[in-house]
Formats: C-alpha cells, sequence, structure tokens
C-alpha cells in the first residue's frame, strides 16, 4: 500500500510553497518521533507541527459510528447546551496571532464546521497570516460557500463520502446525500472558473460493515469529480475490555475520568470480512484513478483481518502526538488527543498555548505516555492520530 508520504510530491505538483510548509510540518512530527522524547525543561510549543481546531461542536448529521453523534456519541443530548460554549471570532483571531509564527497546519474540524457562524472569516484570517489551512466537513452546507472557499484560498477541504444514497441514508443522515454531492461538484466547478488549484479537494471514507463491500464502485464514481485526492480511513473502533483498562489505567496514572472511548465502541467493525477487504483494497490501489488514493492507516492487507477482528493487537505504537501536535476544543480546552478530550491540559481563555503544552499537566502526560507500554495507552489501539503518526509495528 502507498503511504502517507505520496501526498507530498502531489502537493508539490500543486504549488511549491505549500509543499514546503506541509514538509515543514512533517519534519516537526518526523522529528518528534525520531530524537529522544523530553518532557519537562523544554519548548514544546516550537516543535507544534500541527494544531487542530474544532470552532463548534454542533452537527447537523448523526453518523451511527462518529464519537460525537454515533450510537454512543458524547455529544448526544448536550448539544444545545454546550452550543452556547462556541468561543468568538475575536478569541479564536488572538489564539491565531499567537500560533502563526510557529507556522503549523492547521486542520479545522468539529462538530461540522460550517455551523460555525464566522468558519468564512476564521479561516481567511488564517490563510492572510499564512497557515496552511485544511478543513474536513461533511459537505452538506458547503455549496453556497465555494466561490468563496476557491478566492479565500483554503489549502485543502476534505469532505466525508463513505457511500452512494442508500448505505449515506444509512450510515449519516437521511436526505443529505445530494447535497454533499452538489458540494463537491460546487468546489470543482469554481476551481475550474477561478482556474484556481486549490483548495486541494479530497474525499474521506470512512470503512465500516455497511459499506466496506462497495468501496470499488465508490472509487470508480469519485472520479467524475475531479478530486484530488481520497483517503480510506480504516476507522476507530474499541471493545469492552479495552474501554475497561483504559479507565483503570487513566484513573491511576492521570485521576482522569474517561468518557470518550466508551463512545467507539459501535461494533461496527464486527463481521468486515479481512480477506474480501483487503482484495478491495488492494484492487483499488492498483488502480490509476487520476487522483491519489491512501489508506489510514497503510496497513500491510495481509493484516486486515487483524485490524478489524483483533482491536487489542496493536498496529503502530510510540505515539508522536504530545510532542507536535495538540487540539483546540469549542470552548477553548487544550486536549492533545483530538478525539479524546478527557484530560484537559489548560483552556486557551485563561491562558497562552505556549504555557499550556509546556506546563505541568502536559509534561505530566508526556511522562505517562513514553513510560506505557509501547509508548502509548491502552486505549491507543485504533486511535486515528495514532493510526497517521504513530510507529509502524514490524508486519503491520
Ligand atoms: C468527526 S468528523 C468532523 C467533521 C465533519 N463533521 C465530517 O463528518 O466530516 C471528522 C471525520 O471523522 C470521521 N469519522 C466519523 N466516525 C469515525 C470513526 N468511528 N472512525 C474514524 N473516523 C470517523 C468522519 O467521517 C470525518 O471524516
Ligand atoms: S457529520 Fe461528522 S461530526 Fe457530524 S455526526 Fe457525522 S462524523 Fe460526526
Amino acid at each position: 500500500m502507498k503511504t502517507n508520504k505520496t501526498v507530498i510530491p502531489l502537493l508539490l505538483t500543486k504549488n511549491f510553497f505549500l509543499a514546503k510548509r506541509v514538509t515543514s510540518s512533517f519534519f516537526k512530527i518526523w522529528k518528534a518521533g525520531f530524537f529522544p522524547k523530553k518532557n519537562f525543561g523544554h519548548d514544546h510549543f516550537k516543535n507544534l507541527g500541527l494544531i487542530y481546531f474544532k470552532p463548534t461542536g454542533q452537527c447537523n448529521q448523526r453518523c451511527v459510528m462518529c464519537g460525537q453523534y454515533g450510537d454512543k456519541g458524547i455529544m448526544k443530548g448536550v448539544e444545545e447546551q454546550e452550543s452556547k460554549k462556541d468561543l468568538p471570532l475575536e478569541t479564536w483571531k488572538k489564539f491565531v496571532d499567537e500560533v502563526a509564527p510557529q507556522k503549523p497546519t492547521v486542520y479545522v474540524w468539529g462538530g461540522e464546521p460550517f455551523l460555525y457562524p464566522d468558519l468564512m472569516p476564521l479561516c481567511k484570517y488564517m490563510v492572510d497570516k499564512g497557515l496552511v489551512v485544511s478543513v474536513n466537513t461533511n459537505g452538506t452546507l458547503m455549496e453556497k460557500y465555494a466561490e468563496q472557499i476557491v478566492r479565500d484560498k483554503w489549502s485543502t477541504i476534505f469532505i466525508s463520502l463513505d457511500a452512494f444514497r442508500d448505505v449515506y441514508d444509512e450510515m449519516r443522515s437521511k436526505g443529505t446525500y445530494d447535497k454533499v454531492i452538489a458540494g463537491i461538484k460546487a468546489i470543482a466547478r469554481e476551481k475550474k472558473k477561478q482556474k484556481a488549484k486549490f483548495p486541494v479537494l479530497g474525499i474521506v471514507t470512512v470503512v465500516t460493515n455497511k459499506n466496506y463491500m462497495d468501496l470499488e464502485n465508490l472509487s470508480e464514481a469519485v472520479r467524475e469529480y475531479n478530486i484530488d485526492l481520497h483517503i480510506y480511513n480504516l476507522g476507530t473502533y474499541t471493545n469492552d475490555n479495552i474501554v475497561q483498562t483504559q479507565r483503570r489505567f487513566m484513573k491511576e496514572k492521570l485521576d482522569t475520568d474517561i468518557d470518550c472511548l466508551e463512545a467507539y465502541n459501535t461494533g461496527y467493525n464486527l463481521g468486515i470480512d479481512g480477506q474480501k477487504l483487503h482484495g478491495i483494497l488492494r484492487t483499488i490501489q492498483n488502480k490509476n484513478y487520476g487522483h491519489t488514493v491512501l489508506t489510514v492507516p497503510a496497513l500491510n492487507p495481509e493484516k486486515t483481518h487483524t485490524y478489524y477482528a483483533e482491536l487489542e493487537k496493536p498496529v503502530r505504537n510510540n505515539c508522536v502526538v504530545p510532542w507536535c501536535q495538540v487540539n483546540i476544543n469549542y470552548n477553548g480546552d487544550v486536549h492533545f488527543c483530538a478525539d479524546y478530550s478527557d484530560y484537559i491540559l489548560g483552556n486557551i481563555k485563561d491562558q497562552p498555548l505556549k504555557d499550556i503544552v509546556n506546563g505541568d499537566r502536559a509534561n505530566l502526560f508526556r511522562k505517562t505516555i513514553s513510560e506505557s507500554e509501547g509508548g502509548m495507552f491502552p486505549g491507543c489501539l485504533r486511535c486515528y492520530q495514532n493510526m497517521l503518526f504513530g510507529k509502524k509495528i514490524k508486519g503491520f
């Protein structure tokens, strides 16, 4: 399977400046894995290569496998009350002013980012500050902003599309499929009209037991949208035993009660026939669709069965995230793990990010994870960030 490094040549063909900047972010991430990991007394702020922004936790879809609004999603029932905590644009701008000199890549996600009323001015502000801005959206609210997105030069837009209409309705939300397709087409149309290379247009497909048999047809179908990149995300899943072990571990080592991991204990991995999926992914990888196709993690195809059926078997370890990345939640809380907001490092309304990432809570987290077996926590086994940035275990 191809690795994520194949993205760099793709970006190079688009724009040398952008490729250079992304390469510099990746270099910080690579450095975090290569050199001995330092904890207390080190300036970690300087090594932030990737900052995740979640401008809002609100969402207009209810995807079954999602850790926020899925079957066990942590935002279900508290969305309205939590939405009152979304930060105003001015707070985000001040925050951007602080981090921009470090030139990190920024990854905007949610909830659904287009539900944040000031998403457009926020992204423009970040682009104007010279940041590489990537936005991950369900695409349902995007069509009317297409002209501005292209004009404002967002670097990358990742649109979630998991299946054709019937399965899409089953996995995500009924009646929204046409809106996503209209949004994707609008971006492609605007790029052509404005003769623009940006944003790099990517589709992200989460693999579940509902959609995996039809992925080859999906790969074929998305060709007509003139996309640049198609990412197959093998999905974040966990089970009762991993959740219990992580719960005990985090309480004992970091005095933290955890809620987020259980939200991925959905069972949508169950019944995936690893042999069949392996064959499907191999066929996809061997075809030339005219755009780059990636799988996260870039797994040895022979291990596809293990990934879904043996969740307790690590495929990646030695997570580098606490040494090079940070996530800012809609309420200003800072945490390392984007999907697991249980351990809070601090809040950007109260402190500069520099003090937060160099603070005692951050350092204790780093020390604890680096001293844990395999350089990761028991709950990190299929974490998306670990799948992207963890160390490949031999054979996987
Ligand atoms: C939480 S969503 C937020 C952005 C936006 N609402 C969207 O759906 O694209 C971020 C990404 O996570 C993906 N996702 C949802 N559930 C997942 C799971 N269990 N494992 C891995 N990725 C998942 C979504 O499809 C999307 O591409
Ligand atoms: S659209 Fe995104 S945030 Fe909303 S439920 Fe689906 S995956 Fe979760």
